[in-house]
């Protein structure tokens, strides 16, 4: 048996990332139900939907047929009994909120079907943390999807010590059945691989704003120098991952280690962006302006004129 027989998946969340799974999954063949708790949360999923439709049409070579194929695939649901009653297996994706998503599992118990598989996408949370609430804690583990998971087409498996050898078995073949490098974490580890690598380059990037040390386009034009190739620095990978969950990444990270800097980031992030309803690239707008953002100009690492020299130095003058 070298098939998953996970056909009818459910994502649960229809934010940046639950929506992308779920617009991923049906292209990929699987019948999806999204479900989220607001009929505006599925409003803005059908808008990210049109979006990554060109996406996949213009970067992945899509036809209007498997786009439209795509589309027939996918239903969308506020009835948390309709949206799981008939699932093979129910991929998390709410708010990075420890309470929250133990709520959601306890809630979900009562109308899943014996034989659903549960999978987390928590970005830094365990599956320990949630698996008792599962009432399935062998049938639960995590799967952690990167943003724009079309390129960054990887999905981190992670147990906890009750997960079943079957539910990793099926959530990795789950995970190649839809075009995901599948990457064992081989312990609970808080951030998997990737988030292991990039919460503290993220939180190192916002440190240098928070203090007034450097600006986004210097901290991204820095690192794009010293990792030559790369299209994306920390404060262009910000915009992507959303604000909203920067904050809620940060500020329980900052309580859970006791880190003041952590916390301070938080809170910039909170007062600039969060309160004010600043999204990042989800509403067009972050630390750059999309479409078209600066460190996408051609121009962006060249060395500059000898005429912006003066400006440049200026902003190495102490205040
Ligand atoms: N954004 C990223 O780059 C990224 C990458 C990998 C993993 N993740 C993880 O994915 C999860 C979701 O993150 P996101 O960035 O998509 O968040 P998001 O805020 O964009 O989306 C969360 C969605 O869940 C909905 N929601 C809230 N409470 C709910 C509930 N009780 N039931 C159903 N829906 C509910 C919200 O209305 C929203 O639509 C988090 O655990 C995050 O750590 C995020």
């Amino acid at each position: 048996m070298t098939v998953s027989k996970l056909e009818n998946l459910t994502v649960a969340g229809a934010g940046v990332l639950g929506g992308q799974i779920a617009w991923h999954s049906a292209f990929k063949g699987k019948n999806v139900v999204v479900y989220n708790r607001s009929e505006t949360g599925l409003a803005s999923c059908r808008v990210a939907h049109e979006t990554y439709a060109n996406i996949y049409k213009q970067d992945l070579g899509a036809t209007d047929l498997e786009i439209e194929q795509t589309k027939q695939r996918l239903v969308f649901t506020t009835d948390l009994e309709k949206a799981v009653s008939n699932a093979d297996i129910v991929i998390e994706a709410i708010p990075e909120i420890l309470d929250v998503k133990i709520k959601f599992y306890q809630s979900m118990q009562e109308f899943l079907p014996e034989h659903t598989i549960l999978a987390t996408n928590s970005s830094t949370l365990l599956p320990s943390d949630f698996a008792e609430h599962t009432g399935r804690p062998e049938k639960f583990g995590a799967l952690h999807f990167a943003n724009l998971i079309w390129s960054m087409n990887l999905a981190e498996v992670m147990a906890h010590e009750g997960t079943s050898e079957q539910t990793l078995i099926d959530t990795t073949r789950f995970a190649v059945e839809i075009g995901m490098v599948p990457i064992p974490v081989e312990k609970e580890y808080n951030g998997y691989v990737i988030n292991a690598m990039l919460v503290p380059i993220i939180n190192a990037a916002q440190s240098l704003i928070t203090k007034g040390v450097s600006t986004p386009e210097y901290i991204d034009k820095t690192y794009m120098i010293f990792n030559r190739g790369t299209s994306l620095g920390p404060c262009g990978i910000m915009d992507i991952v959303g604000f909203k969950t920067i904050y809620n990444v940060l500020s329980y990270w900052g309580e859970v280690k006791n880190d003041q800097d952590m916390l301070d980031n938080a809170q910039y992030i909170k007062e600039n962006f969060v309160d004010k309803g600043i999204q990042g690239i989800q509403g067009g707008k972050g630390y750059y302006q999309y479409p078209n953002p600066s460190f996408q100009a051609e121009d962006f690492l060249d060395v500059p004129d000898i005429s912006k020299a003066e400006e440049i130095a200026k902003m190495a003058l102490l205040a």
